[in-house]
């Protein structure tokens, strides 16, 4: 039972990986390797995939020819259990979204699992058994992991309750009815995020790196590198991270390279009330200086 009395949903584990579209799949690899620190784990049918962690990838790079710049098209989300995942599987069905098979090369990386689309047309990858490596990528410069995708949309309302009422977020803040911080069963305090937009976007997708030397590391190669810092230096009002966002369009939405980012203990996941934050850039970065200091994130 939950805090509130009701049996909690049992919603996905974790935000495993972004399928990007892009381009020149080979080039963008290069920009994940250097930038992210991420490392190749596989290259199949044309298909770049790669890892941070143990997980078989959290970045799947699909060639299109005839993109003019990068475009996430599917998120996939870990769930826990078989049980789990058959409890989401029929909360879509009677919330009357689809159910459609997995992506056919992810299906040879996961156990059992199924895809839908959110009210915004993404398409999410629900599954169980995500593969593994026995170890980590050897490379000093990597992250722990992927950790959020941000998501705007002019359809916040209806793709707030299908993530929650649908696919059993939990709600960890809010911005007023504008911004909501979701979190799924890894207890991150975050592994959804979502603001209301006047057009869908993907506003960023966020990486934990190892430490404070780490992120800023990764901020001094993309200056050094000429790579657009899209937003500079944060302290979230959430998550309490610290993270900037750089910005290449040919390989994805912006990326936010974070240090620390807090994860919530099982009670405080059963138990915690959401606040809802005043609109203020304050609550967006708590360094900022004044109510007008705008800077989007
Ligand atoms: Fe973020």
């Amino acid at each position: 039972m939950s805090g509130n009395g009701h049996l909690a949903k049992r919603g996905p584990y974790a935000f495993e990986y972004a399928r990007i579209a892009v381009a020149d799949p080979a080039a963008s690899a290069q920009f994940y390797e250097r930038h992210v620190g991420l490392d190749v784990s596989g290259r199949k049918d044309g298909r770049v995939y790669l890892r941070a962690g143990t997980e078989h990838h959290c970045i799947e790079l699909v060639r299109d020819g005839d993109a003019r710049q990068a475009k996430v098209t599917a998120f996939g989300f870990s769930v826990d259990s078989d049980a789990a995942l058959a409890e989401i599987k029929e909360r879509v069905a009677a919330a009357g979204h689809p159910v459609k098979p997995l992506d056919a090369l992810q299906r040879t990386f996961c156990g059992d699992g199924f895809a839908t689309s959110d009210p915004t047309g993404m398409t999410w990858e629900l599954f169980t058994g995500f593969q593994v490596f026995a170890e980590p990528p050897m490379l000093e410069y990597r992250p722990l992991s992927i950790v959020h995708p941000f998501v705007g949309t002019e359809k916040y309302d209806e793709t707030l309750k299908f993530y929650m009422d649908v696919l059993g977020f939990r709600a960890s803040d809010y911005i007023a009815n504008v911004s909501a911080f979701l979190r799924s069963e890894n207890r991150f305090h975050h592994s959804l995020a979502m603001r209301r937009a006047k057009a869908f976007e993907i506003a960023h997708i966020c990486f934990q790196m190892k430490s404070f030397d780490h992120m800023m590391r990764g901020r001094a190669k993309a200056i050094y590198h000429k790579v657009k810092i899209g937003a500079d230096m944060a302290n979230h009002s959430g998550s309490r991270s610290l993270a900037f966002y750089m910005e290449d369009p040919a390989h994805g939405p912006k990326i936010e390279l974070c240090d620390g980012h807090e994860i919530l203990s099982p009670e405080d996941h059963e138990s915690r009330k959401p606040r809802i934050m005043a609109i203020d850039p304050r609550n967006i970065d708590v360094w900022r200086a004044a109510e007008d200091d705008w800077h989007d994130l």
